[in-house]
C-alpha cells in the first residue's frame, strides 16, 4: 500500500470518483468529518468494503486508491466547495453510530454517513425511531447489543491442560456482528490475569494475561480449536508478529451454522428431551423416570434446541420477532397482590419509550374509566397480552398493528408469569387480544363475551372494550355508549371480587 495513496483525504478520494473504503468505526469517522466539512453529500460518495488483501497487509483504513496512484483527474467530480466548520454531533448520535458500525448490513458506512449527514442539516429527527433512518439505525444498535450479551451468555470456555502452555482457556464462537472487540474487553474485565482466547470465523483476539492481541482467524471451526493443542499457541504467537502468514484457506471459509450446536450442554439436550417426552417434568421425578427402560430416540443438538427461549428477564425475551422493532419490552404495574388485573393489548407508542403500560391517550382514557366506576387505579394491577410494541412506520408516525396470534402465546411466557406472581381473584380483559390471551384461544369474540363474567382456572374474567376503541369509534352517541360499557365492566369486576369463583370453568 502506497504511503501518499494512504494519507489522501476522503474529500480528494471522492472527488477523484474513487470509493471510500473503511475497516473501523474511527476510520469512518474521520473520513466522514472531512466530507461533512467540505459538504459532500451522501449521493456522492461510494463506501466499499476492504479486501482480504488489504485485510492481510495491514492497508490503512481509509482508501480504496491502488498502491502508487495519483489521484485521477475525474471530470464529474463536484467542484471544492468552501469548507464548513467540523461538525457537532451529540455524544449520545455519536455512541449509536459507533455502536451501529458493528452491525453486519453491506451498506454501514454509506447509512451511518447519511444518518450524520441528515442531522447535520438539521434534520435531528433521524435519530428518532419514528423516521425510517433512525428507526433502522435503533435496530441496527439494538441488534448489536443483543448480540454482545447473547456472546457474553452463549460462549463456552474450555479450559486446556496446563503442560500446553497458554492460553489457559479458549472458545470458539461465530458471532452475528462484529463485537468481538468489546466482549473481549468484558472478558479481560473478568477474567484476570488468566490466558484465554476467543476464536471466530473473522478474527481471534488472545488475552495474554497482560496484553490483548488481535488477529484475524487462525482456525476453522470448534473441533480445529480443541485438535490443535499447543500449535494452537504458536500458530498464535506466529499470526501476532506476521499477519501475512495467515491461513488464507480458513480466511476465506464462510461457517454456517448457529451457535446452539457449539454449546457443550447442547450434546446433553437429546437426553433431556427424552426424559421430558416420558413425563419428567418436575425435578422430583427426573431420576426416577431417567431409570425406566424406554426407546431412546437420538436427536441431533440443533434439532434439539427449544423452539423458544425461557428468559428470566423481560430485557432477553426474543420469544417472537418484535423485540427487534420496540424500543424496550413494557411489563405490568401495580401493587403485587392486586385484586384485579387489567390486561390490554400490547404498549402504544407512548408506552414504548417510557417502559409502561398505558400511560399514553388510551391509559389517559383508562384513568378516566377508573374515576368513573369508583376504582382506584392504583390499586390495579394493569399489564398487555403482549409485551413489545408492534408498528408500522407511515410517514414520521409509528402506527399500531394488531400483534399475530403466534406473538400473542409467545408473550403467554409474561402473562403466565404475572398471573402467578399476583393471583388476582378477577381478570378485566380489555379488548379481544387481550381476551384470547387471558383464554388461551383464538376462538372467542369480544362480542359474544362482553359484559358477562366468565370463570376461567379459578378466577374470574370480565370482558370489556379497549380504550383505544372508545377514543376512535365514530359519533359522539357511540363513544358515550362505550365508555359507559367499560364502566360497567369495571363495576362488575369489583363486585365479583366478592363472588364465590370456585365452581367449575365455562
Ligand atoms: N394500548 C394497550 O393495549 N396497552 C397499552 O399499554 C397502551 C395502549
Amino acid at each position: 500500500m502506497d504511503a501518499h495513496a494512504a494519507l489522501q483525504p476522503a474529500d480528494a478520494l471522492v472527488r477523484a470518483g474513487r470509493p471510500l473504503v473503511v475497516e473501523t468505526f474511527a476510520a469512518w469517522r474521520e473520513a466522514a468529518r472531512e466530507l461533512l466539512v467540505h459538504g459532500i453529500p451522501p449521493k456522492q460518495v461510494t463506501w466499499g468494503a476492504p479486501h482480504m488483501d488489504d485485510l492481510l497487509a495491514g492497508t490503512d483504513p481509509v482508501s480504496g486508491a491502488p498502491s502508487t496512484a495519483e489521484a485521477p483527474h475525474n471530470p464529474s467530480s463536484p467542484p471544492t466547495e468552501p469548507q464548513r466548520p467540523a461538525p457537532h454531533i451529540p455524544r449520545s448520535l455519536m455512541e449509536m453510530l459507533q455502536s451501529a458500525a458493528c452491525c453486519r448490513v453491506p451498506d454501514r458506512w454509506a447509512f451511518l454517513y447519511r444518518v450524520i449527514w441528515r442531522w447535520q442539516q438539521g434534520e435531528y429527527d433521524v435519530q428518532s425511531p419514528a423516521d425510517e433512518d433512525g428507526a433502522r439505525l435503533h435496530a441496527m444498535v439494538k441488534a448489536v447489543h443483543r448480540e454482545e450479551h447473547d456472546m457474553h451468555a452463549y460462549i463456552r470456555f474450555r479450559e486446556r491442560p496446563e503442560e500446553a502452555g497458554p492460553p489457559r482457556f479458549v472458545a470458539w464462537y461465530e458471532p452475528r456482528h462484529d463485537v468481538l472487540p468489546q466482549v473481549a474487553e468484558h472478558f479481560v474485565a473478568r477474567m484476570g490475569k488468566i490466558s484465554w482466547m476467543i476464536a471466530t470465523p473473522d478474527a481471534s483476539v488472545l488475552w495474554d494475561g497482560h496484553t490483548l492481541h488481535n488477529t484475524g482467524p487462525l482456525v476453522r471451526d470448534a473441533a480445529d480449536l480443541e485438535d490443535t493443542g499447543e500449535a494452537l499457541w504458536l500458530t498464535y504467537y506466529r499470526s501476532v508478529f506476521n499477519p501475512a502468514r495467515l491461513n488464507t484457506d480458513v480466511m476465506h471459509q464462510h461457517i454456517q451454522s448457529d451457535r446452539w450446536k457449539n454449546l457443550p450442554e447442547a450434546k446433553i439436550v437429546p437426553q433431556m428431551v427424552s426424559a421430558a417426552a416420558l413425563g419428567a417434568r418436575k425435578v422430583g421425578q427426573y431420576e426416577a423416570v431417567g431409570q425406566r427402560k424406554g426407546t431412546t430416540i437420538p436427536i441431533a443438538p440443533e434439532d434439539a434446541q427449544p423452539d423458544r427461549q425461557q428468559p428470566s428477564t423481560l430485557d432477553e425475551c426474543r420469544r417472537c420477532e418484535l423485540w427487534e422493532f420496540a424500543t424496550q419490552a413494557v411489563g405490568g404495574e401495580g401493587p403485587k397482590r392486586a385484586k384485579i388485573m387489567f390486561v390490554g393489548e400490547q404498549p402504544g407508542d407512548q408506552e414504548d419509550l417510557a417502559g409502561q403500560p398505558f400511560v399514553g391517550p388510551a391509559g389517559k382514557l383508562l384513568d378516566r374509566v377508573c374515576d368513573a366506576a369508583g376504582v382506584d387505579r392504583d390499586t390495579i394491577y394493569v399489564t398487555n397480552a403482549v409485551k413489545h410494541f408492534k408498528w408500522e412506520p407511515r410517514g414520521k408516525r409509528r402506527l399500531h398493528k394488531t400483534p399475530a396470534q403466534r406473538e400473542i402465546e409467545a408473550c403467554h411466557y409474561w402473562l403466565d408469569k404475572e398471573l402467578a406472581g399476583v393471583k388476582p381473584t378477577v381478570i378485566v380483559a380489555l379488548g379481544a387480544t387481550a381476551l384470547k390471551s387471558v383464554l388461551r384461544t383464538a376462538n372467542v369474540t369480544l362480542k359474544t363475551s362482553l359484559g358477562k363474567p366468565l370463570r376461567h382456572e379459578g378466577r374470574w374474567v370480565v370482558t370489556t372494550y379497549h380504550p383505544s376503541y372508545v377514543l376512535r369509534v365514530p359519533g359522539e352517541d357511540a363513544k358515550r355508549d362505550a365508555f359507559n360499557t367499560m364502566v360497567e365492566g369495571i363495576k362488575l369486576a369489583h363486585d365479583l371480587l366478592h363472588r364465590p369463583v370456585d365452581v367449575p370453568d365455562a
